[in-house]
Order: C-alpha cells, then sequence, then structure tokens
C-alpha cells in the first residue's frame, strides 16, 4: 500500500468518490471497480455504515487502494485507519484537523479552495491538495491562476467533474488526478447496475494512457 501521497498518486489518474449507504453493495462494487481496472477509490462518510463498507471492499478486493474521504474532525482519523482506509481525505482543514492530519500513518489529501488556503496546506507539509468543490471555486480557470504564483503545489480537483471535463482538468500542468462520483453515482450503486460501473471505470480508467 502506498507510503507517501506522491505514491499514492503514482497510481491513480481518477479516483472515484462513492457514497454507499448498504453493506451488501460493498463487495459487488469493489469487483466492479476492479474490473474497470481503477483501483485507488475514495469512499466517503457520509453514511452510516461507510466505515464497515469500507471495510468490506478492502475483503473483498484487497488490491483496490481505498481512502476515507469526508474526514472533518480529528476523531475520525483513527476510527477510518482502524477500519482499512489507506489514506485519508478532507473537504477543508481546520488547525486541530491539520495536526490530527499531520501524525496520520497513512498518506493524506487535504482539501482547499483558495490561494490562502493552499499556501497554508503546503506550509504544513503537505504536497498534494484537494481542490474543492472544483466547478464551484473556479474550476479550471482558478487552477490556471494558481499555478503563476504556487507553481510547486499540485492538485486533484473535485466536485462537478464528469467524464467530459475529466480529461481537461487533467491537462492541466498542476493537476495530477481529478476524482468525481460520475463513475460510481448513487443512482447505479442503489440500482445495482455494476456493468455500468464496470464501464464507466474502465472509461476512467483509460484516461490513464
Ligand atoms: C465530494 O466529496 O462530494 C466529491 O467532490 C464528489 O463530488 P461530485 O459528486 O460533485 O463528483
Amino acid at each position: 500500500m502506498p507510503t507517501s501521497i506522491r505514491n499514492l498518486i503514482e497510481l491513480c489518474t481518477v479516483i472515484p468518490i462513492l457514497t454507499v449507504s448498504r453493506r451488501e453493495d460493498a463487495a459487488p462494487l469493489a469487483r466492479a471497480l476492479k474490473a474497470g481496472g481503477l483501483r485507488v477509490i475514495e469512499m466517503t462518510w457520509r453514511t452510516q455504515d461507510a466505515l464497515d463498507v469500507l471495510t468490506e471492499m478492502k475483503n473483498a478486493e484487497p488490491d483496490l487502494i481505498i481512502g476515507m474521504g469526508t474526514i472533518l474532525e480529528p476523531g475520525q482519523v483513527e476510527p477510518a485507519q482502524r477500519a482499512g482506509a489507506d489514506f485519508l481525505v478532507s473537504p477543508g482543514l481546520t488547525r486541530d484537523l491539520e495536526t490530527a492530519l499531520e501524525s496520520a500513518q497513512c498518506p493524506v489529501l487535504p482539501g482547499v479552495s483558495t490561494a490562502s488556503e493552499a499556501m497554508q496546506a503546503a506550509a504544513a507539509g503537505f504536497e498534494v491538495l484537494k481542490f474543492f468543490p472544483a466547478e464551484q471555486a473556479g474550476g479550471m480557470a482558478y487552477l490556471n491562476s494558481l499555478r503563476g504564483p504556487l507553481p510547486e503545489i499540485q492538485f486533484c480537483p473535485t466536485g462537478s467533474i464528469t467524464r467530459d471535463l475529466a480529461p481537461q482538468y487533467l491537462a492541466l500542468p498542476n493537476v495530477v488526478c481529478v476524482g468525481g462520483s460520475w463513475i460510481a453515482p448513487s443512482r447505479l450503486i442503489e440500482s445495482q447496475d455494476w456493468d455500468a460501473i464496470t464501464e464507466n471505470a474502465a472509461a476512467a480508467a483509460a484516461l490513464t494512457d
């Protein structure tokens, strides 16, 4: 499993972001994403069973690298790691969360949406940042503008990114990967349309080439 964020981003170009309510969907969903050729996944912590779903996905497909998203508070760091999270993702940073994430035993992708937040996160030692919510916060034009003053900072944009927008974001020099729910949206998970998810995953995996 990757030990640094640099290691992690070498393994992915597109990260499916999942919100899963039913534990029974964990194993078939893991298999569907793997069949499509994706290896790195973010599970949002927005449902009651999110931790168990992550654990069950890891048990079903141990090669998958699954991060726990929606980390908002220091108290979530330990349980997420105990559930098997290979990395942690937050939509933003507070001072307390920054301290907790600095001591996490796995790679971390903290969220920012402004130049000041990016500078603060970079100063705290985070090397790759989630740009969230990407489309609403200024999209590609904003990321392009950050590149002038902040050329060293690399981003993984997420938030309303679509299959069509993903390659355009990936073409930006300061974008190392993108994430989004379009590969496995909740409606496809709820209808258990594993073939459609595999198809979306394969299209996303092809963006790596
Ligand atoms: C999130 O954390 O909600 C992600 O950014 C997913 O966003 P999307 O559903 O707009 O792709």
